[in-house]
């Protein structure tokens, strides 16, 4: 830095003295070449950019079908260049335009003590588990060109509290009481240090709620529900994975859909590591917990019995059915070498399965009544995703044949648009059209939606006013 100040200051003072002495007439017509060659350069610039899309689309999906489509691959990449033109999100976000959308839109960061995150990074399962987006939303706002450094100028308070990473020695899962405890001492910290959330009672807050069910901290459903919501956070918005389309007490405060947590270099590394020319021979696969004989937890069971119905019914169907009760650490390489991947609820509806699946191009057969899935302006779930309803499960093998004859290829080719892959991972840095991305440009439209309806608060009082 040294070294190069006092030479640029020389430079600055040069052109200084050369810019005085010039008359005028010349300097403008040096200006209009200057106009003319930018306008060259960004006009090649843009082409070079518009011709290098389609080349970064990920990997993933491009050799994804091949393998799978019966059709003419070349037709298929044809219909899709101009798609992949609008909608592709490769990974290198140097070469994307930045996304205009979030730049009105700025969010505070607290920066907390580390008993409240950091030291919870000591574990490695803390930023890569299934809940691990509390970590990756945190870190991707710290780069991130929302992020401000003025709370005064904040139009949302983020709060990087990491509640699911105190991982209970006996069986491994998260202690969610513990989280609840953590809420209460961060909300006691938050709003003693500083006045934003007095303020609006922690209305403009935003915290991530990655368990199963979301914000009531709880992985059996009937504790959530009679926990329910922290009361110090009903105000709140919460970034959370859960979310059905009736009426639940776990998804009474506002709120914005997010996938489960998947590190997006584990599925890199299982794209990369399977053969060019490798085939798909798994027609169905599950692989995951059953319960074979499902203990009764006053009156709930796991996954409302539909794993075990599966397993009873189709295990011995083994030129369809690939099914497997013990994890693996490969199992990501088995979903890509599969055509359906089964994706049942298990004590929640939602499940990573749901991501890996479309990441790795593997159908998702989705098996949770009434799930709400995320980011349903870009991931139009219905075209890359069967949906098969809890009560005919026991009908999945006729089901899917059905699929297979009719429009399978048509499923598989939406899933070929890596925009939604994209969508649904949450990287270290905000990329466009990623999941943390999304998440910003959902809290941006509440913004909008919040101001409306402040705009239409004051009207009414206008109104009263008037009226009186
Ligand atoms: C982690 O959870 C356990 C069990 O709930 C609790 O006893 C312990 O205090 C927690 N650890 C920290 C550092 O909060
Ligand atoms: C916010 O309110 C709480 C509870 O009323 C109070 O203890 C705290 O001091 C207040 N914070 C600030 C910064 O005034
Ligand atoms: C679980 O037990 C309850 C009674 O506590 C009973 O009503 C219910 O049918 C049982 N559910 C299953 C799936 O066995
Ligand atoms: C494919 O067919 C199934 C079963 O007939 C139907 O439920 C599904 O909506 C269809 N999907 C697409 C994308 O056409």
């Amino acid at each position: 830095m040294n070294a190069i100040s006092p030479q640029s200051r020389g430079f600055y003072i040069k052109m200084k003295i050369v810019k005085n002495k010039r008359p005028i007439r010349p300097f403008f017509h040096k200006y209009l070449k200057w106009v003319f060659w930018v306008s060259i350069s960004l006009y090649l610039f843009t082409s070079l950019l518009i011709n290098h899309i389609p080349n970064n689309a990920k990997p993933t999906s491009n050799h994804l079908h091949r393998h799978l489509l019966p059709t003419n691959p070349k037709t298929t990449s044809t219909q899709f260049v101009p798609r992949a033109l609008f909608e592709t999100t490769p990974q290198k976000p140097l070469q994307q335009p930045k996304p205009s959308i979030n730049l009105d839109l700025k969010i505070y960061v607290y920066d907390l003590p580390d008993q409240y995150n950091n030291v919870w990074l000591s574990n490695n399962r803390c930023s890569t588990h299934l809940f691990a987006s509390e970590v990756a939303i945190h870190r991707a706002l710290m780069g991130s060109e929302v992020r401000t450094l003025d709370p005064y100028e904040a139009d949302f308070f983020f709060v990087p509290v990491y509640l699911t990473c105190n991982f209970s020695t006996d069986n491994g899962f998260p202690s969610t009481h513990q989280s609840r405890h953590l809420i209460s001492s961060v909300v006691r910290f938050v709003s003693s240090n500083m006045p934003f959330w007095n303020r609006s009672d922690g209305a403009d807050h935003v915290f991530v709620a990655s368990h199963d069910y979301g914000p009531c901290f709880h992985s059996i459903e009937e504790d959530a529900i009679s926990d329910g919501i922290p009361e110090v956070l009903r105000k709140s918005i919460f970034l959370q994975t859960f979310g059905v389309t009736f009426r639940h007490v776990c998804q009474e405060a506002e709120h914005v859909l997010i996938p489960p947590y998947v590190p997006p270099g584990s599925l890199r590394s299982t794209e990369e590591g399977f053969p060019v020319d490798g085939k798909r021979n798994i027609p169905v696969f599950f692989r995951g917990k059953v319960e074979v004989h499902p203990k009764n937890f006053s009156g709930r069971v796991y996954s409302k019995g539909v794993r075990t119905m599966i397993w009873r019914k189709f295990k011995r169907n083994r030129k369809f059915f690939y099914l497997r009760r013990h994890r693996i650490e490969d199992y990501q390489s088995e979903i890509r070498r599969s055509v359906f991947c089964l994706c049942p609820l298990g004590w929640a509806p939602w499940s990573p399965r749901l991501v890996e699946s479309v990441a790795l191009g593997c159908v998702p057969v989705i098996i949770a009544d009434g799930i709400r899935l995320p980011f349903t302006e870009t991931v139009r779930w219905p075209e890359i995703s069967l949906t098969v309803a809890e009560r005919d499960v026991g009908k999945l093998g006729r089901i899917l044949r059905h699929v297979v004859n009719t429009n399978l290829t048509t499923i598989q080719r939406n899933l070929w648009d890596p925009a939604k892959t994209g969508a649904l991972l949450f990287n270290d840095r905000v990329e466009t059209g990623d999941a943390t991305w999304h998440v910003i440009r959902s809290l941006r439209e509440r913004l909008l939606h919040r101001s409306y309806r402040l705009s239409m608060i004051s009207a009414n009082e206008e109104l009263t006013r008037q009226t009186d």
